[in-house]
């Protein structure tokens, strides 16, 4: 308990500085491990602080008896681990070592993977040197794909968690309360404790941005590089669990107003991330990614597909545009393994495109404007001329029946 009385006699103890969390209308108290004093302190001593900014520390009286003293802020944070720099500056070998790795890493790279040398050595570098990874950009670009070929190109232990799919997110992330009448009320952790106890782990954590607000309020500690614990319970005492050394985490999100459904990411969660933007292909890229995967598909085929989805890519960038989202990498590549067994384009895009836009509006709607686009490489039977916008629009009486 404070007693004002006490301050200047008082002896410090085991260095304990604590911060108080406000958290629905409970004032909790965790020092910079994650360690819970709030049944120590009182109620009133730690909103007293809470309102004040200040830290508490805890003391001993000449009777022997602890108390709480409010400290400034900045005590608190002295105690927090200190940052460890990254940089191997001190250690030459080592980083003459790490160097040569970045920039040899090129190599490490799928071939089936379309990334610049300089993202993907950029990437490499950011998980060398133990940065969180944030992989971001539209849907279907390859953020998913990219952070998997990232944890197979490093030689460590590795674990993937979809948070987009995860219904509970703290039996995900933390575990589940069981009883069982034998051993009564027992706690079985999660994978992810497992994983984050794993020294140089990479943890992969896909549609982050999909993820319920839940799972992204347990991540900020874990993330945090100044605190890097997750916490087990709200209860008292050493309920928390270290992020093991090296452990690398590397997560993927739709960020884009396009993607209404997802969630905009909690500004500090994206803070603790170092962020990697996947770019989108343009259509010589998804033609030369096309012609890899489908060496057997006709050469001007791919050329059309390619250039479908890079034109959707344009014209739903673009401010005047008259469709809201794109033709992604993913969907070509399905245009193209369908073009490989058999089917004509029209036919690939009437079942893997046109059902991504609306046909609200008829003649004028968004799904006319792809039929429209699609029918230019059709209708000609090659892909020679260029899709020209000024075309398309007289083209208004172009039979759309399909
Ligand atoms: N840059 C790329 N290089 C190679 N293939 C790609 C690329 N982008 C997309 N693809 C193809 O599209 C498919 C989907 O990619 P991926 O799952 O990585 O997308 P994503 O960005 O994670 O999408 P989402 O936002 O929907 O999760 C891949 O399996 C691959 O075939
Ligand atoms: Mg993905």
């Amino acid at each position: 308990m404070i007693d004002k009385q006490d301050n200047k006699k008082g002896n410090v103890m085991n260095n304990i500085v604590v911060r108080v969390e406000k958290s629905g209308n409970r004032f909790n108290a965790f020092d910079a491990d994650g360690v819970k004093y709030t049944s120590q302190i009182t109620t009133g001593a730690r909103k007293k602080a809470f309102n004040n900014n200040m830290a508490l520390e805890q003391r001993v009286n000449k009777s022997g008896k602890n108390y709480w003293w409010a400290v400034p802020m900045d005590m608190y944070e002295a105690t927090t681990k200190p940052v460890v720099p990254t940089s191997s500056v001190d250690v030459p070998a080592e980083h003459d070592e790490v160097v040569n790795f970045i920039h040899n890493s090129y190599s490490l790279k799928p071939q089936g993977l379309m990334m610049n040398e300089l993202k993907w050595k950029y990437l490499i570098r950011s998980a060398v040197r133990g940065k969180n990874i944030l992989m971001t950009g539209p849907a279907g670009c390859g953020k998913t794909m990219a952070a998997k070929s990232l944890v197979n190109a490093l030689d460590r232990p590795d674990f993937y968690f979809n948070m987009g799919s995860t219904q509970d997110p703290r039996a995900t992330l933390v575990g589940n309360v069981h009883f069982d009448k034998a051993k009564g009320t027992y706690f079985s952790e999660s994978l992810f404790v497992k994983a984050i106890q794993t020294p140089n782990a990479v943890i992969l954590l896909d549609e982050l941005s999909r993820a319920h607000p839940d799972a992204w309020n347990i991540l900020m500690t874990v993330l945090d590089s100044g605190q890097r614990y997750l916490r087990l319970d709200e209860q008292d005492g050493q309920a928390t669990i270290n992020v093991a050394e090296g452990v690398t985490f590397v997560a993927t999100a739709n960020i884009g107003n396009e993607y209404t459904s997802t969630r905009v990411m909690d500004k500090a969660l994206m803070d603790r991330f170092t962020i990697v933007e996947m770019d989108v292909l343009d259509d010589k890229q998804e033609t030369e990614l096309l012609q890899y995967m489908f060496p057997h598909v006709d050469v001007s085929d791919l050329v059309a597909v390619a250039e479908i989805a890079n034109t959707s890519r344009v014209e739903s960038n673009s401010e005047s545009g008259k469709i809201s989202t794109a033709i992604s990498t993913r969907s070509s590549v399905e245009m193209a393994g369908l073009l490989f067994d058999g089917f004509g384009i029209d036919e690939a895009a009437q079942v893997c495109v046109y059902p991504q836009f609306s046909d609200d509006g008829g003649v004028d709607s968004e799904r006319t404007f792809v039929k429209q686009l699609v029918q230019k490489y059709v209708s000609d039977g090659t892909s020679d001329d260029l899709f020209n916008e000024d075309e398309l629009d007289d083209e208004s009486d172009y039979d759309d029946d399909f």
